[in-house]
């Protein structure tokens, strides 16, 4: 009588028919410590263009580099920054040709407006230029040389009439030796001025080619 006493306690104690209520568990505390996300990596797009008179185009009011250069900081989510020379160059185009490839010949650094003064933080710079004379406009020379570009990605990218990239993509290297510097895009001005949707085509293409 005693054994079946004793055996019916222990059922009802390992089914739990005590009546006692358990505690809920509480999950063990981790006590390692959570890796901090890494911080979102900031993007500028830098970019020089003139308005005035432009190459088979006429007048224009928005430069044609300006209009990818928003296009791209939409796409992206960059901020921008204009690249103003200290004296603007002449709306009107011939004059602006001749000055421009005085400044090439003597490789001058003519004088900016004002520089960035933020660039430390941010890790992938799209640099935005016209080709003049087959090149960098000397003032973009004078922005790439005020600034420190070691450890960023560079992304450059023109406008032209025909040129292309020619060989700026190998200035910019050599002016930011420290930096990662990709593969560019070059849209034709017109295209940028009167095509809008043809640019943003291009655009689109080459930013996803490069994982945006
Ligand atoms: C001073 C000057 C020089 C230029 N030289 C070239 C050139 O060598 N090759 C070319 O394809 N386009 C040349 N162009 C045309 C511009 O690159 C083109 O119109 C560009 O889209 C202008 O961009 P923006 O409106 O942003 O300044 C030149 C334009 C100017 C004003």
């Amino acid at each position: 009588m005693k054994k079946i006493f004793l055996l019916l306690l222990m059922i009802l104690t390992v089914s739990g028919c005590g009546g006692e209520e358990k505690a809920p568990v509480e999950p063990e505390k981790k006590s390692v410590e959570q890796t901090p996300a890494p911080t979102d990596k900031k993007i500028l797009v830098v970019y020089f263009s003139r308005t005035g008179e432009e190459y088979s185009i006429g007048n224009i009011t928005k430069g044609n580099t300006a209009i990818v250069a928003e296009m791209i900081a939409a796409k992206t989510g960059a901020d921008t920054f204009e690249i103003k020379p200290a004296v603007a160059y002449p709306d009107a185009y011939e004059p602006c040709t001749e000055i421009a490839k005085k400044e090439l010949e003597s490789n001058a650094r003519p004088a900016l407006e004002k520089n960035i003064d933020n660039l430390a933080q941010y890790d992938t710079v799209f640099i935005g230029f016209p080709i003049w004379w087959g090149a960098l406009p000397r003032v973009m020379m004078t922005f790439l040389e005020a600034n420190d570009f070691s450890g960023k990605t560079i992304v450059p990218f023109c406008t032209h009439g025909g040129s292309g990239l020619a060989g700026t993509v190998r200035e910019i290297k050599d002016a930011c030796p420290n930096a990662k510097v990709l593969d560019g895009l070059a849209i034709v001005g017109k295209t940028a001025q009167n095509d809008s949707a043809a640019a943003e085509m291009e655009v689109d293409a080459w930013l996803s080619g490069l994982g945006y």
